[in-house]
């Protein structure tokens, strides 16, 4: 990840603090961080407006919010359907709606003529898309960023109470003014979360690493499963097996590292089950579906390599067996 240095030189007319903070898109990711702020002890960060195409989206994130901020003086806060009326309201715009309209929405809001964009930082929380997407508004003036949480939010109630610890991606632009850089430091510590800077042109890399481990491992744990499957275990009682393995392997990840908790039959140069392996694939299973098996066997090969575990004849004969054809 690149250090992106900032200039400081670019003049803001007014004080962004407190930060008035406008919420586009009340889905998953912007009910919580509305809730999450809304519910800080910090009067630095203020919740001023949501936007949200669908009433039932505005009263969740009403009610979210208005449990959090509960015990406060009142608090006025704009829920509408209008993204502009609720980008106006303030000086730090979130845009939380899905990536592949984060553009539309830019150009919606920099065409309105409603407000000065030049007095506003405006943020996307898309991990895929770089500050591309973000343009229209950089024209009409404004400032971007664009933050990514290192976190799946499958649930808005589970997200709200484990929001906190993540690891957000941030990516400024390159002359983002100094306070904008302060506000998005001051948040992130704010929500007890840390950050990780990632360059502009660099962030698919980030975003298909974040989706190797998560959205790759569902994938192959589901393979794991399906696996099973096929001789006839059932994915409850697989998952039930495979839990304690699985929550092992993250305990000895998190103490040693990825590289070495490596264990089983590849890290001990066993090749002879790994044969065996192969052959049950070519007994009980149809053609191909011994391919992530073999993708995944063949890295984990180089990985035990790597550590000096295996030689490099072991290594070779092992990505001999991996790269051959379904009898190999
Ligand atoms: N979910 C995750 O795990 C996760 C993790 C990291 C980053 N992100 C990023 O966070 C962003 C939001 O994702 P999400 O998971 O929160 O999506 P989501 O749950 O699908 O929510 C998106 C929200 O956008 C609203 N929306 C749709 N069209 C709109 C429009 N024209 N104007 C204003 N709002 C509109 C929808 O409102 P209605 O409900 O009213 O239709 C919906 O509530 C994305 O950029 C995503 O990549 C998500």
């Amino acid at each position: 990840m690149n250090k992106v240095k900032a200039k400081t030189n670019i003049k803001i007319n007014n004080s962004i603090w407190p930060a008035q903070i406008s919420i586009i898109g009340a889905g998953r990711v912007g009910t919580t961080l509305a809730t999450v702020i809304s519910g800080l002890n910090n009067p630095l960060f203020k919740i001023c407006s949501v936007s949200s195409p669908t009433q039932k989206s505005r009263k969740r994130a009403a009610a979210f919010m208005q449990a959090a901020i509960e015990k406060k003086p009142k608090t006025k806060i704009l829920y509408t359907s209008d993204n502009i009326k609720c980008a106006a309201e303030g000086n730090i715009i979130m845009i939380c709606t899905p990536d592949d309209i984060i553009s539309k929405i830019s150009a919606e809001l920099a065409s309105s003529g409603k407000f000065d964009a030049k007095q506003k930082l405006f943020i996307h929380f898309s991990g895929a898309k770089s500050l591309d997407a973000l343009m229209p508004l950089k024209k009409a003036g404004g400032h971007l960023a664009s933050l990514h949480p290192l976190k799946s939010f499958a649930s808005i109630k589970e997200s709200i109470k484990t929001l906190k610890g993540s690891i957000f991606g941030v990516t400024y632009e390159k002359d983002l003014a100094g306070p904008y850089i302060l506000f998005l430091k001051k948040l992130i510590r704010a929500l007890d979360c840390s950050i990780i800077e990632v360059s502009d042109e660099k962030k698919s890399i980030y975003h298909a690493s974040a989706c190797i481990a998560s959205n790759y491992l569902v994938s192959l744990l589901n393979y794991a499963v399906q696996t099973n499957a096929i001789i006839g275990i059932t994915p409850e009682d697989s998952l039930k097996g495979l839990e304690s393995l699985i929550d092992g392997t993250i305990a000895n990840i998190k103490k040693l590292g990825t590289q070495k908790s490596l264990t089983g039959p590849i890290a001990r140069g066993d090749t002879g089950t790994i044969r065996e392996h192969l052959e049950s694939f070519k007994i009980f299973f149809e053609d191909g579906q011994d391919t992530v098996y073999r993708i995944m066997g063949l890295e984990t090969a180089k990985l035990a390599h790597e550590n000096g575990w295996i030689d490099k004849n072991t290594f070779m004969e092992f990505k001999k067996m991996f790269l051959a054809g379904k009898n190999g």
